[in-house]
Order: C-alpha cells, then structure tokens, then sequence
C-alpha cells in the first residue's frame, strides 16, 4: 500500500502511562488494526512490568531483584510502540494537541490517552520522611524494602490493606518480627466483611504477625533512620523499618491542569473517554459510573485496567466496545488465596458459606436480596458462577447460599413468571 494511503497515518496516539492499562491499550490498537504511531510515555524508565509480584513473591528471601515484563522489549518493537522511558509529562496543550515532555520536547497526538494511574497516599505526620519509612509502589520501592527485611528486623507496617498484609506475610516469612498499625478495627475494612477480616487476622496472628487496631499514627521518631512509630494513645512501636500502605491516590494533576473534569479520579465515559471527547483516560486514574450498579467507582485493579484498555481501543478504532465484565480482585497473604467477583457495599447482607476454621469458605452479599459480590478464600469453586450470577443480577436465598453442599446457581431464585 502506498505510504499516503495507510490508515492513521498521520494520525499519532499517544499513550501516558505504560502500566497495565497503557501497555494494553497500545497492544489493543494494534490488535484491532491501528496503524498509525503510537507512543507509550511512561516516567519509568524499564520495560514495563507486572505489579502484583512487587509485594508477593520480588520480596522472597533468594528471588531474583527482577521484575516481570508485562511484554519483552522486542513486542514492542515488532509491534511499532515507541516507547519513551524515564521522561514525564508536564502538561496537555488541548487546543494545540500536544503534549510536553520533562525533557522540553512536545508530541503531537490525534488522541491521547492518560493511563497514570495512582500512586502511595504519603503519611504526613512528623518524621514520616526520616530514612526508613517507605512505600511501595514501584520496583525500586519493592527492592529498597526487600534489602531492610533482614530476619530479626523489627518492621512496623502502617495500614491493614492489601499491601500491608501482604508485605506483613513476606516479612514475617523472612524472620522479621512484624507489628501491624491499622486505624479501624480490622484487616481489608475498605474491601471485605468481618468474617473475612477475622479470618486473614487469625492467619497473620498463627505466622506470628501481631495487629493494633484503632492505631491512629502521629509521628514517626528518630534521629537519622526511623527508630519507633508513635499513636495518639501514647504508645511507641519499636521499628528497624517502617512501612506504609494507607492507600492510594490518582494521578490526576495533569489531566485537572488541562481542565478535564476530575474528581477523586478522572471522569470517563463507558467508552473510557474524557470531558474531551479527544482524551481518553483508563485503569486507576478513572473514575466511572458502573454499568452494572449504577454507582459512580474509582476501581484499583488490573481487570479494571485491562477492560477499559479493551474499549478505549475498540473505540479509538472505531469498533465496537464488549459487555463489561464483573470486576475481580485477589491477594494471596501465606499461602491462602482470597478472590472477590463483584463489588461489595459496606451495608450489604452478609452470608458465610461453610466454616471459616476449615481454612476454605465463600462469603455472598446481597444487596436488596440481589447478588452483589462473592469472597472466595482457600478455593475457587464459588468464583466464575458468583461472576455470572452478579451479572444477572441474580436473588438469590440466604439460606441456600448458607450451605456449601448447595451450588451458588442452585441458590438463586428463579425469575417469577
Ligand atoms: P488499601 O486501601 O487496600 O488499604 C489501606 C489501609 O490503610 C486501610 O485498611 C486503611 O484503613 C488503612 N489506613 C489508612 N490511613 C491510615 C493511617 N493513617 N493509619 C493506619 N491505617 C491507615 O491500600 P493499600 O494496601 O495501600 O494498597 C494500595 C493499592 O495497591 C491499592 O490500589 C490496592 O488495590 C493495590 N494492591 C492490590 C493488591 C491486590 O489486589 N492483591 C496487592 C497490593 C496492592
């Protein structure tokens, strides 16, 4: 085909952000036929990597410091993804349609797409910047923590979430004497219920992880490395390393500069599009309205990430976009696996399905006696019909989904005729 008549061909995409989400919307388009540029910015400068192994198995004692490539170097250059590494982007010129690069130099672009993502709320009380506080976000924060879990190493980890419990089982694994500081009153609040939560506690507790709830934190002593957290009660942790993981934040700031509509997240349409029909955004920086609930959601995760890839191609490409799929999350914490399909509300019923001290349970909510979201721990059995069942908007009875010899499907109600 002569030159002038390829598709696109004037026509560059470019990508900010070469995580999950921005990887998988260059390889979409090129999937789909897109043949025009397309240029993956990301501040980073390696290939772009897998995160979940950062706080599982990169901090295992004797596994390599390396991380996974989400896709070799070669991909991209067979693919034609110009991947610019260790630059940032300082700003969008909307009517101009480029964007500045730190180094001073501007791209063009047809559409941009802004796959930031988010990064570690900091803590912010005193002493939260002495040497030995960390975070983890990156590669280089998970091989900077993995050089202090030395075993004996008294570590103080800030925040019962994921990442907090899963750096609390890696340490405790590696010989460390690890003290978890959480502000509610149990593990996994902002994504699981009680039983769930007493359950994974009970799990840390019998590896020898011990657990302050109701810690509020208000400063971090020492002199030239963190030496004791401090909470409003008075109490002092000892601490060789102090970890937080109090959540995360999207990045946000140059799609708010460029004065596209954000809150809490940048606001996307179900075909992933901005407040300008000409940016896009994707994974965790979005915030969208769920076309399966109906409420407006920011969602931290990879299925999140790779399903609005799959449409912000689609559509950029002018095809059409799939049914959204039910959101789903895991985290394995010593060895046990828990994975949710769904998204649960804090007010929904809750039903435990089997015996939580038998290690393997399910637990369902409802939500208006309608399948919200399904727990799934120690065993995956429950999980793709949960999947299916939420879709449907299943009702199902509380007191069928109660027994783990009935199926969930057989648990559902069946539409009134
Ligand atoms: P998170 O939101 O899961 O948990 C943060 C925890 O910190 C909450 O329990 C909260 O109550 C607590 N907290 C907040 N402020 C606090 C304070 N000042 N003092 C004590 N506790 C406080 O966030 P987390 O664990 O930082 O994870 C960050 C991100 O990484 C999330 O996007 C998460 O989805 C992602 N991630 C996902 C994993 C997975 O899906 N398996 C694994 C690791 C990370």
């Amino acid at each position: 085909m002569p030159e002038q008549q390829i598709p696109h061909k004037n026509q560059p995409v470019v990508i900010i952000g070469a995580g999950h989400s921005g990887v998988a919307v260059a390889t979409g388009l090129r999937t789909k036929g897109w043949q025009g540029r397309i240029l993956l910015l990301d501040a980073e400068k390696e290939t772009p990597y897998e995160r979940p192994p950062l706080s599982k198995e990169l901090l295992k004692a004797g596994a390599p410091n390396e991380s996974t490539p989400l896709r070799k170097e070669k991909f991209f250059q067979d693919k034609g993804i110009e991947r610019v590494g260790g630059l940032t982007v300082e700003s969008i010129d909307r009517p101009g349609k480029t964007v500045l690069l730190s180094d001073g130099s501007r791209h063009a672009y047809h559409r941009l797409v802004i796959a930031t993502g988010s990064r570690a709320r900091a803590l912010t009380v005193p002493g939260a910047d002495l040497p030995g506080v960390l975070a983890l976000r990156t590669k280089d924060d998970a091989l900077e923590l993995k050089r202090v879990l030395l075993p004996g190493a008294r570590v103080a980890i800030i925040g019962a979430g994921y990442i907090g419990l899963e750096v609390a089982a890696a340490a405790a694994a590696r010989g460390c004497e690890v003290t978890v500081l959480e502000f509610q009153d149990r593990v996994m609040s902002r994504v699981t219920s009680a039983p769930v939560s007493r359950f994974f506690e009970n799990v840390h507790e019998q590896k020898g992880v011990r657990f302050v709830f109701g810690a509020a934190v208000t400063a971090i002593e020492g002199t030239d490395w963190a030496e004791h957290v401090v909470t409003a009660d008075g109490a002092r942790f000892p601490a060789d390393v102090v970890l937080t993981g109090i959540g995360v934040i999207p990045n946000q700031e140059i799609a708010e500069a460029a004065g596209l509509h954000c809150k809490d997240g940048i606001f996307v349409d179900d075909d992933g599009r901005t407040s300008d029909p000409e940016i896009y955004a994707t994974g965790d920086v979005t915030r969208f309205t769920s076309r399966i609930d109906g409420q407006s959601q920011r969602l931290e995760c990879i299925q999140n990430a790779m399903s609005q890839a799959d449409s912000v191609a689609a559509h950029i490409t002018g095809q059409p976009t799939s049914d959204p799929e039910i959101p789903w999350f895991w985290t394995v914490q010593h060895g046990v696996r828990l994975q949710t399909a769904g998204v649960r509300h804090p007010d929904d019923d809750v039903v435990v399905r089997g015996t939580p001290s038998e290690g393997k349970f399910s637990v369902v909510y409802l939500r208006n006696g309608r399948l919200s979201a399904v727990d799934t721990v120690g065993g995956l059995s429950d999980f793709r019909p949960a999947k299916k069942l939420i879709a449907q908007a299943a009702a199902i009875d509380p007191a069928l989904a109660a027994d783990p010899s009935i199926s969930l499907t057989d648990a559902a109600l069946q539409p009134s005729l």
